[in-house]
């Protein structure tokens, strides 16, 4: 089996993506009541099907203890979908990482909800390369250097970062869509799952936020095996080389970057990303 397959350019991974899945995406007939999280890889969308579950049953820990994160919130465009879609009860929650202009047609005349999690690229393009290690059904990633030029040139999973962020920071989704960072949600969970629950109208006690945060911490997520990947074989995610949750913080690039690559990336992304008007906290790192 190749180990991807095209889908409008973008490279998806064959392992969990087939013909009949996309298919089942393009016709999904989303609710109004649906949310989803959307992602570009590596972007903190485990920690998503985590929070969200319990912000939208007030902090009942049971779902993300028994049930696996890949049943618990799908990911709509993958094959396991189709399968678990029926056991969901609305309002149902997803994830997704499609860009905006790939969504399903019901989607753009829905009122579902959207909260749009990006990454600062150094640091997704640091978890990606390990994760490229330890995942067997993807490319081997070579060396940093060659994985970065992969990455800017969006021969990766999903394609180019740039282009995801931007078709989600310029979707034209009014209060249907809430921007948040990573590196935010690292800095200040608790703040963060206060931000979702006002977003999707959930009141929360100040006990229940705090709960919510304590579970959904990295050290806390890393011991809960229906979220971790321990269920996976080690053929297929290798915990040897690297585990899923590997190191959980904002700044990372900063271990892996030379003072060049950090230079050659941030001009080729800033180059991308100019005419956008789109900004993130991390532009305002010193270089
Ligand atoms: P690192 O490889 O930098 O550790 P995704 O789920 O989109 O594939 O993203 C995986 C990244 O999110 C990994 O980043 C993983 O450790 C991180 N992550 C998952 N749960 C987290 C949590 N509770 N806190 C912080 N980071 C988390």
């Amino acid at each position: 089996m190749e180990p991807y397959m095209d889908y409008h350019g973008l490279p998806l991974p064959s392992i969990a993506h087939s013909q009949d899945s996309l298919k089942y995406f393009e016709n999904f007939q989303v609710k109004d009541d649906d949310v989803f999280a959307i992602t570009y890889p590596k972007s903190g969308t485990t920690w998503m099907q985590e929070i969200l579950p319990l912000i939208l049953n007030g902090g009942d820990l049971t779902p993300v203890k028994t049930i696996p994160n890949w049943d618990r919130v799908p990911w709509l465009e993958e094959t396991r979908a189709a399968q678990v879609m029926d056991n969901l009860s609305s309002p149902r929650l997803m994830v997704s990482h499609m860009p905006y202009n790939l969504m399903p047609a019901s989607f753009f005349s829905s009122k579902a909800k959207v909260i749009y999690v990006a990454r600062n690229p150094k640091d997704v393009m640091v978890s990606s390369y390990f994760f490229h290690q330890m995942a067997s059904f993807l490319d081997d990633p070579g060396t940093f250097d060659e994985f970065m030029d992969k990455f800017l040139a969006g021969q990766v999973l999903f394609g180019k970062w740039t282009e995801h962020v931007k078709s989600w920071k310029e979707a034209d989704l009014g209060d249907r869509i809430l921007h948040i960072t990573y590196d935010e949600m690292v800095q200040d969970l608790k703040g963060a799952v206060k931000r979702f629950s006002d977003f999707l109208g959930c009141e929360m006690s100040e006990e229940t936020l705090q709960k919510v945060a304590s579970h959904c911490s990295f050290n806390s997520m890393k011991t809960n095996s229906m979220s971790n990947y321990s269920m996976v074989p080690q053929e297929v995610m290798d915990t040897n080389k690297s585990a899923f949750l590997r190191k959980g913080i904002s700044g990372d690039w900063k271990n892996h970057f030379t003072p060049e690559q950090e230079s050659k990336f941030s001009t080729a992304i800033m180059k991308e990303l100019g005419g956008s008007h789109i900004k993130f906290p991390w532009d305002a790192e010193p270089l």
